[in-house]
């Protein structure tokens, strides 16, 4: 097991990451010492909501467990209600704790629930996927879908642990486990040279989904997130290295009408910008290379996803015009250090973006 304490406005906390971890739930829970406790999670990470219960009510606490149904439809406030409604029924008070047990789904819907109740009460992330071990667990953002906006409505609010239990990949389908490694490879480009080279000595080994290799890869994305969290926790500026891939992959994602996985459309949008990179002489080509040996090897090869580029380009200059004018693309300099915030010339990215399209 690896143990970081992270930094936040609102003191440190810690993530562990290992296996088989029941007894340090126990133990964690019981040092929060909170009045109450309820889990929320949804209903295929349930088996290891369960199991939480089941160490909690070891460390002699009471505690109730709601499931939601599976998936990005129950980020709304619907279902926001729904949690709130529990917290209520559960009597849970200021000195109580919620327990989000599941992928980012349940971890920014239960997040929000929780710095709602009682004006906040105190937050232990139980990530149950691999994308909310490396990602959604870290960093405090919270929040459901609008109507027709994704993470429109929500906060920051810290968790007070965070523990991810490798044991709970297990059961995770290829997809899901598959594309979190886009955010990984992201790390590892923008970031991370250490984490490159370990995941390329290392692919097949991760692909086998081999627990120690694992638990040294989750606790680099975890450092190296947290690392930009505690320069600028509520994204106003160097936070935004976390974006490397998205200007293109949301675009994407837009221009496809979400009919693309989030991880695809990364792996798609870091290709582009490593490329818009090698065209302005700011990287080399083998940063292209590298990159791109690196995502086949965890199954995100370059085929180029079916997309209109008139419809990506223009997702592209709406988020331009939602920035009053700046795109804040995030280019590789070299493999582990990107840069973020140069503007990059229309023409140049319309070429890169059909090409890769094409
Ligand atoms: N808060 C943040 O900083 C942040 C960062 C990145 C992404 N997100 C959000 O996270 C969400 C995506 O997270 P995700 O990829 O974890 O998706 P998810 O939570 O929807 O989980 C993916 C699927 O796996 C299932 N599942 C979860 N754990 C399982 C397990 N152990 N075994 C079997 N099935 C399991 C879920 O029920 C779901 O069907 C998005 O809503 C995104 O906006 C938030």
């Amino acid at each position: 097991m690896v143990r970081l304490i992270l930094d936040s406005s609102t003191g440190g906390y810690p993530v562990l990451i290992g296996s088989n971890l029941h007894r340090e739930l126990r133990n964690v829970i019981a040092r929060l010492d909170p009045t109450g406790a309820a889990i929320v999670t949804d209903t295929n990470a349930r088996p290891w909501a369960l199991k939480v219960a089941k160490a909690i009510k070891r460390a002699g606490l009471k505690t109730g467990l709601l499931a939601i149904p599976a998936g990005e439809r129950s980020k709304s406030m619907l279902r926001l209600q729904e949690v709130l409604a529990f917290l209520e029924r559960q009597q849970i008070d200021r000195g109580g704790c919620v327990i989000a047990v599941g992928g980012g789904t349940v971890g920014d819907l239960a997040g929000l629930a929780a710095a709602m109740w009682q004006r906040g009460v105190r937050l232990v992330a139980v990530p149950t996927t691999l994308l909310a071990m490396v990602d959604s667990s870290i960093g405090g953002k919270t929040g459901v879908n609008g109507r027709r906006s994704k993470n429109a409505i929500g906060t920051f609010w810290q968790p007070s642990a965070v523990i991810a239990d490798l044991e709970a990949l297990e059961t995770l389908p290829a997809p899901a486990y598959r594309d979190a490694f886009a955010e990984v490879v992201k790390y590892a480009v923008a970031m991370d040279r250490g984490l490159f080279d370990l995941l390329q000595r290392n692919a097949p080994r991760l692909v086998e989904r081999d627990r120690s290799m694992l638990e040294r890869v989750v606790f680099r994305c975890v450092a190296a997130k947290a690392l930009v969290v505690a320069k600028d926790e509520r994204d106003r500026g160097p936070r935004a290295i976390l974006n490397y891939g998205h200007t293109a992959g949301h675009a994407l994602e837009a221009a496809a009408r979400f009919r693309i996985t989030h991880g695809r459309a990364v792996a798609f949008g870091m290709r582009v910008a490593a490329r818009i990179a090698v065209a302005q002489g700011i990287c080399g080509k083998r940063v292209v290379e590298a990159q791109d040996e690196l995502l086949e090897a965890f199954g995100l090869p370059n085929r180029p996803p079916h997309a209109d580029p008139k419809r990506v380009l223009a997702a592209i200059s709406l988020d331009k015009k939602a920035r009053r004018g700046k795109v804040a693309w995030v280019l590789p300099r070299r493999i582990g250090h990107a840069e973020i915030g140069r503007s990059v010339p229309g023409p140049l990215v319309r070429r890169v973006i059909t090409r890769s399209l094409a």
